[in-house]
């Protein structure tokens, strides 16, 4: 596996894999677990050369939350990448992305604010602007990204379809289903802050889910969702920032299940780390 830090490195490794077939991106921000693994695994079946980058990206953290702290284990992630067989990693350090006087923000209306943009403003701009500066950079013909965070992937494809990207095509970035732990929690490099304690609790936030979709299969959207929100602060979660049912797509609210596919979503905090997680509901 090649590392390169460099744009002018990347253009030139990345031209070397494209002579030899399609290429596929994995954007991560490191601190690499099986959730992320599976990604790159299934952009090895995609296709025949692969690049994941890693970027601790500061334009989507705000200003109170965890940039400074957020894990970076370099030698272990490539080590992990290494025995994947990943062919490029680009780990570029920030002044190779955002350079004295960067002054471009791809913001996705709508989309980009709800659920977790209505909690964290800003988030979601720049989640699209890095990830727009990498699809640029890395020109890549497919890209897959996490059913875990899939409001993060409705904005992706709607930048990518509203600004007729090519590399890669909107229909050509992917989605994965959420890879759990074995009680059921989404995998996350955020989970290494609970504690012990916590962590055990956080078992609640998709167990709680599962129950709240029962009853609102069973017509009760409401007082599922209220319930929900009780159950959620009664097993240990100090805030739940939304729990909502939502159109999968436009990510509209829903006040009743109709034929359109729809999700649950769920944000919550526990020991000051915040927590997302969404099911499908039908
Ligand atoms: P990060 O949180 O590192 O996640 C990288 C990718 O892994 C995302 O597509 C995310 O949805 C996926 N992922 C994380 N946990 C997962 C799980 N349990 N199951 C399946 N996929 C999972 O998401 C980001 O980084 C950043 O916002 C990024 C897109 C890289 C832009 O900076």
């Amino acid at each position: 596996m090649q590392t390169v830090k460099r744009l002018a490195e990347l253009r030139a490794a990345v031209d070397s894999l494209r002579a030899r077939g399609e290429v596929a991106l994995v954007p991560t921000m490191g601190a690499l677990h099986e959730g992320h693994l599976t990604l790159v695994r299934e952009a090895r079946r995609q296709a025949p050369k692969v690049v994941v980058s890693i970027f601790v990206n500061p334009t989507q953290f705000g200003p109170t939350e965890d940039l400074a702290a957020y894990p970076r284990q370099q030698a272990e992630d490539s080590r992990l990448l290494e025995a994947e067989g990943v062919d490029l990693l680009w780990a570029p350090p920030v002044a190779e992305v955002y350079p004295e006087g960067f002054a471009t923000t791809v913001s996705v209306a709508g989309l980009g604010q709800i659920l977790c943009g209505a909690s964290r403003p800003g988030h979601f701009d720049g989640v699209a602007t890095v990830v727009a500066k990498l699809f640029n950079q890395v020109r890549p013909d497919l890209a897959l990204f996490g059913e875990k965070d899939w409001q993060q992937l409705a904005v992706i494809r709607r930048m990518a379809r509203d600004l007729d990207l090519t590399q890669p095509l909107a229909e050509r970035i992917l989605g994965v289903p959420t890879v759990r732990e074995a009680d059921g929690l989404a995998m996350s490099s955020r989970n290494r802050y609970l504690s012990p304690e916590d962590r055990a609790r956080a078992a609640a936030l998709p167990r709680l889910m599962l129950s709240a979709i029962d009853q609102i299969v069973a017509g009760k959207v409401d007082d599922a969702l209220e319930r929900l929100k009780r159950e959620l602060l009664a097993a240990g979660f100090g805030s739940v920032d939304y729990a909502e049912l939502a159109d999968a797509e436009t990510l509209a609210p829903l006040r009743a299940l109709d034929e359109r596919p729809s999700r649950l979503f769920v944000a919550a905090r526990i020991g000051g780390t915040r927590l997302i997680d969404n099911m499908r509901v039908r």
